[in-house]
Formats: structure tokens, C-alpha cells, sequence
């Protein structure tokens, strides 16, 4: 399939069957902002929840947190993002547009009019949406919408270390809403201007820092290819010296082979000990850490791997995504990883009729506190097959006339498309068995 072909027929497969809907969509949308249907929240909770098992249920060293968004505006003097979190802005005089200078073409012509040598200087823009805090609109009460969670983990170091019995090497994880008011936002869900962030925060004495920088690497390009994303479409990518963000001594990225070419998918730095040094500067408050055992005091060092659930959502559904023929009809395949699909079993009666319709309840009964579940008996079962294959549902469990015989079900996988028997007595222990 053609690539662009790829990102349109992703983004129409959300839209058409509730995963992904344009934002305010009634009032003719608003600006890259994207709301999640009934089947995208599932399917991103559980990009989430694969991030938090790997991340903290699965570890010894990593405890969770849930800060606020709305911080002391202090906090983003002292990590440096009202001075440095900026992007390079350019007008065309010609026709108006904005657009991010470190994105334009090398040809120098204007990406959406084609005039030549039409832009003005570069300016520094900021990233960060501003608010007010309380009544009075004054430069007093200003705060801003974070625009990444790190922040509110460096600020709550001591709190954790103080009350988890923690010590280097150790993390703390978080995931939540980042903002940023991106010069140009697009490619669906790629970059939005709201959207969530999973992050880890990993402290450890100075001297370990590369080692530990080198460790994750490997761990979350590891985390991508064990939900499914093929190896070949991944790869890490260091970072040019020129490229880092002001806090970096070393970054690299998992890339993902998009549509439109390689691009990010989640970043690994090496925040070395720069932002719990500014934050003790800022705020006065000792930092640093208390090695008894080697009887040290050091400032850790904080290896960062951050990844966005929208990003990583948009990379699961682009490398899931198959169309195949069978038997001289097209299919739509979602080849989603059981643990990512939104539902993972579908309770399918194989006509609606008040035989059967008793039977699939009772069934769909025994399923649902195990699994995500979906009963559908409207149309054909050869079309809520396609319907239930497209969104990626592993299993389809089908009651039929024989059924009311033999008290077995039909299992149908979504892959190979094979059908087993099944005693409906044993059936959540078979589901058990093939999905996690
Ligand atoms: N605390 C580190 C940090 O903020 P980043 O590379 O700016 O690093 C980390 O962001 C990840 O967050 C990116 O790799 C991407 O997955 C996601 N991300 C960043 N900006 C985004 C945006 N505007 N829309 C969607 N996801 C974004």
C-alpha cells in the first residue's frame, strides 16, 4: 500500500469506527485537537497500562506518581523552559503563514505559497501555554500548563526518597497531560498541542549515568517490538550535539518509520544533574542524597526515557494495520498486539433470534468481568467478523444453533481465522489460555 494511502485510511478507520473523532468536530474542529471515541480510550488505556506494567509493576526500582498540571511558576524558571523551551518561528510575507524555521524546505520557497525568500527573521516563540491563577489577570497570578510531567517528579524527589525507602538507582514514573502550543501541529496524533506524556525519571549516582543512559535504550526499543511494532520499522537515533535540549548531555531517540518518513517516537536523555541542581537552587532546599553505605552525598543523575501515549497509539495503529484478500474478498485487519486491541473478545450470536440471544447473554455474563468484551448481532456473522477483524478484536466467540445442543461455542481467531469447538463450561479458561 501506498504510505500516504496508509495514514488516510488509518485516520478514516478511526473516525468511521469510534476510535479517534476530530475535536469540536460539530463547530467544524479545532486546530489538530483530537478526541478519543469509545473504542480509542480502551485501546490507549491500554498503551498506558502496558507502559505502567513494564515500567513500574513489573520492577523493584521504579515507584508511580500523579502531580498536578498547574505548578509554581518558579518550577519553570528553574528547569529553564520560560527561557529556553522555544522553537524558531518565521512569517511568510507573502501569504501570511506560520511556520517553525528548523522545518522549512532547503529549497528556501515558502511550503505553502511557493514564494521565494518571503520570510521574515527568526523569532523565538514559547512554547508553554500561559493562565491566570484566581480572579485578578495580572503578571502575579500567571502559571503555565506543564509541558512535560518530569517536572513534577523532580520537585517531588525528596518526598519519594523520604517515604519509599528508595535509594539510587531507583525511578519514579508518571504519566499525564503535557501542553504545548506547537508552532505546527499535525499528522493526526503525531504532534498536538495537548496530548499525554509517559515518562520515567531514573536517578543514579553520577559516575553510572551512561551506563544506565545505554540500559534503557535497549530497554524501550525492547518495549516497542515486544507490543508488536516490527523491528525494522524502529530504530534508536543519537542525537547531533546541536540538536539536544538545553538539559541534555546525551539523547537518543527511538525513531519509527512513519508514513511520511522516519520520525520520533519517544526520547531516552541523559538529564545528567541538571534540573535537581536548578531546582535546589531555586528553591533553596538541599537535593542532594545521602549514600550511606559508601557514606557519599551526591547530587543523582536522572536518565529519561519519555514517550507519548498518543505517538506510541499512532505507531501501534499504523503498524497493525493490514489489508489482505480472502477468498476474492478484501479484509482490514488491525494485527494488534492482544494486550493493546480496545475489545479482546467478541460475543457474536449467529443470528439474532430468541434462542440464541439468551445464550449470548449467559455467555457474554461469563466473559465480561475477565475480559473487554463486545456483543454484536447485527448483519451477516461474515460481516461482524470483518467489523470486529478491522478494530483488531483477537477472538470472536459465536454461538450457533448447535449450541443449544451440545453447549459449545465457536472460537474464531483473528489472525489465522481458524475456528476451535469450545464447551462453554471451559471457555474462559480457553480464552485464559491464548490471550493475557
Ligand atoms: N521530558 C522530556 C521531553 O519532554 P520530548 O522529546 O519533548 O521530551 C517526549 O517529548 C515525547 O513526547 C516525544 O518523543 C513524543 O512521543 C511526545 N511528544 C512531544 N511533543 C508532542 C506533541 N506535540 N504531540 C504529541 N506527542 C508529543
Amino acid at each position: 500500500m501506498a504510505k500516504p494511502d496508509l495514514m488516510e485510511r488509518v485516520v478514516n478507520l478511526c473516525k468511521r469506527r469510534g476510535l479517534v473523532f476530530p475535536s469540536s468536530e460539530i463547530y467544524g474542529g479545532f486546530r489538530s485537537t483530537w478526541d478519543y471515541g469509545p473504542l480509542g480510550v480502551l485501546m490507549k488505556r491500554n498503551v498506558k497500562d502496558a507502559w505502567w506494567r513494564s515500567m513500574v509493576q513489573l520492577r523493584d526500582d521504579v515507584v508511580g506518581l500523579d502531580s498536578a498540571i498547574l505548578m509554581h511558576p518558579r518550577v519553570w524558571e528553574a528547569s529553564g523552559h520560560v527561557q529556553a523551551f522555544t522553537d524558531p518561528l518565521v512569517d511568510c510575507r507573502n501569504c501570511k503563514e506560520r511556520f517553525r524555521a528548523d522545518d522549512l524546505p532547503p529549497s528556501g520557497a515558502c511550503p505553502n505559497c511557493g514564494a521565494k525568500d518571503s520570510f521574515t527573521e527568526a523569532r523565538q516563540f514559547n512554547l508553554m501555554f500561559k493562565t491566570f491563577v484566581g480572579p485578578v489577570e495580572d503578571d502575579a497570578s500567571i502559571a503555565y500548563l506543564r509541558p512535560e510531567t518530569a517536572q513534577g517528579i523532580f520537585v517531588n524527589f525528596l518526598n519519594v526518597v523520604n517515604t519509599s525507602r528508595k535509594k539510587p538507582p531507583f525511578g519514579i514514573a508518571q504519566i499525564g497531560k503535557a501542553f504545548r502550543n506547537e508552532i505546527t501541529p499535525g499528522n493526526f496524533l503525531f504532534r498536538t498541542r495537548e496530548f499525554e506524556m509517559m515518562e520515567l525519571e531514573f536517578f543514579v549516582p553520577p559516575e553510572d549515568g551512561p551506563k544506565w543512559f545505554e540500559y534503557w535504550c535497549q530497554e524501550r526499543l525492547g518495549w516497542f517490538t515486544d507490543l508488536g511494532i516490527p523491528e525494522d520499522k524502529l530504530r534508536l537515533r543519537p542525537h547531533e550535539p546541536d540538536e539536544l535540549s538545553h538539559y541534555s548531555a546525551g539523547t537518543a531517540d527511538v525513531e519509527f518509520s512513519y508514513p511520511w518518513g522516519w520520525g520520533e517516537l519517544e526520547g531516552i536523555a541523559n538529564r545528567t544533574d541538571f534540573d535537581l541542581t536548578q531546582h535546589a537552587k531555586f528553591s533553596g532546599q538541599d537535593l542532594s542524597y545521602y549514600d550511606q553505605e559508601s557514606d557519599r552525598r551526591y547530587v543523582p543523575h536522572v536518565i529519561e526515557p519519555s514517550a507519548g501515549a498518543d505517538r506510541a497509539m499512532l505507531a501501534f495503529l499504523l503498524a497493525a494495520y493490514h489489508e489482505e484478500e480472502v477468498r476474492g474478498e478484501k479484509r482490514t485487519v488491525l494485527r494488534l498486539d492482544p494486550r493493546l486491541a480496545p475489545v479482546t473478545v467478541a460475543v457474536l450470536p449467529l443470528s439474532r433470534n430468541e434462542q440464541l440471544n439468551p445464550v449470548a447473554a449467559e455467555v457474554a455474563d461469563m466473559v465480561r468481568p475477565r475480559f473487554m468484551i463486545d456483543v454484536d448481532d447485527a448483519g451477516s456473522i461474515g460481516r461482524r467478523y470483518r467489523r470486529q477483524d478491522e478494530v483488531g478484536t483477537p477472538l470472536c466467540v459465536t454461538v450457533d444453533f448447535d449450541t443449544l445442543d451440545d453447549r459449545a461455542v465457536t472460537v474464531r481467531d483473528r489472525d489465522s481465522m481458524t475456528q476451535d469447538r469450545v464447551p462453554i463450561d471451559k471457555l474462559v479458561a480457553h480464552l485464559e489460555d491464548r490471550l493475557p
